[in-house]
């Protein structure tokens, strides 16, 4: 029996598996596909034998065509769609890449624990219907000192260390007290319930207790018939919400000018700290602040009538009660900017 032309297309396929079969990477792979689907390759040669077929082997060859050239299409797909796959094996293994290794971190930045006070202190005091007055840093000497009771000549001056600038008559605030005069001044006749916060400076010897800069918070409430039981009371109710029910609060008489009478406040220092003897002196305590009832002269430099109205002030240092909080045993951490203290907040 003679071979019929469809045989050679058996032939033909096979060769092509056999050779497909026998490439070892993709450049193989494409000069086999050129090979056998090229413009002069073996497939384009098969198809134009169609031509010269007589009439009646024309529909065979034509299926059979078509079927050796699905085959070998699909071979070839297939083929290299495993090359491709084995390349990318070989490269993770070759280069393994770690998917469990934990992203990079951003880092979080945070307040200062002197903010983080702060905001604290408002909270506590905006619940008893203080409000924020904010006062200059940079002050007359007649508002840090005169107005506040203490002429030139005054001894008590003495408690008050001062930075002097170079503009005669102007002082850096040696308290937030001034603050009071601008409040009154700008409330009068009606009654004042605020709060002044703000940095304070003194030339002082630096030590774990003092330094050069520093926050106070100062409170003034003015109004008809307040008294020192008013003062007590918010004093006592702000040091429970700031250093809950187990602290003790201890108010002591003394004297400022500004205030006739005058008290200071004590916390006592966290019982179990090693560092308590040397941090109260020996004496269990530290003080958060000085208060008192508004001298009338003073009432009267802010323009009101000291036999119509009383009122009370204090001045408390948040870094104070951020020592007694967490029993930091120097305040100078508070400006040094040591990441080690700061991220602890
Ligand atoms: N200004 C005082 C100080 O810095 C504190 C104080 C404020 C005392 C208000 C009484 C009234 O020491």
């Amino acid at each position: 029996m003679a071979d019929l032309p469809t045989d050679d297309l058996k032939t033909l396929e096979a060769e092509g598996l056999a050779e497909l079969a026998a490439c070892t990477d993709e450049a193989q792979l494409r000069a086999w596909n050129s090979k056998f689907f090229g413009d002069k390759g073996a497939m384009k040669a098969a198809q134009a034998k169609l031509g010269s077929l007589p009439k009646d082997q024309k529909p065979a060859y034509g299926q059979e065509f078509n079927r050796v050239k699905v085959a070998l299409e699909s071979a070839y797909t297939a083929a290299l769609a495993g090359k491709k796959e084995a390349a990318l094996q070989a490269s993770l293994t070759a280069n393994p890449l770690d998917v469990t290794l934990p992203g990079r971190s951003r880092p979080r930045g945070r307040l200062h624990p002197a903010t983080q006070i702060l905001r604290q202190v408002y909270a506590i005091f905006a619940d008893m219907g203080f409000q924020v007055y904010r006062t200059r840093e940079v002050e007359t000497e007649e508002r840090n000192f005169d107005l506040l009771n203490m002429p030139a000549h005054h001894p008590a001056r003495d408690m008050w260390d001062t930075f002097f600038t170079t503009t005669p008559g102007v002082v850096l605030r040696t308290h937030t007290s001034p603050g009071q005069i601008h409040v009154m001044r700008e409330t009068c006749p009606k009654p004042v319930r605020v709060i002044l916060p703000g940095m304070c400076y003194r030339n002082e010897a630096i030590s774990t207790r003092s330094e050069i800069q520093f926050h106070q918070v100062e409170g003034l409430a003015i109004g008809e018939g307040i008294t020192m039981a008013d003062l007590k009371g918010t004093i006592t109710a702000f040091a429970r919400r700031m250093f809950g029910p187990d602290r003790q609060v201890r108010i002591r008489s003394s004297y400022f000018p500004f205030t006739e009478p005058s008290i200071e406040v004590d916390i006592d220092w966290p019982k179990d700290d090693p560092n308590r003897d040397r941090l109260t002196k020996g004496t269990g305590w530290l003080e958060i602040m000085g208060a008192g009832m508004v001298h009338p002269s003073v009432l009267r430099a802010g323009g009101y009538d000291p036999d119509r109205v009383t009122g009370f002030a204090f001045g408390m240092g948040p870094q104070r009660m951020l020592m007694l909080k967490h029993a930091i045993d120097d305040i100078r951490l508070f400006w040094q900017n040591d990441l080690r203290f700061l991220r602890q907040f």
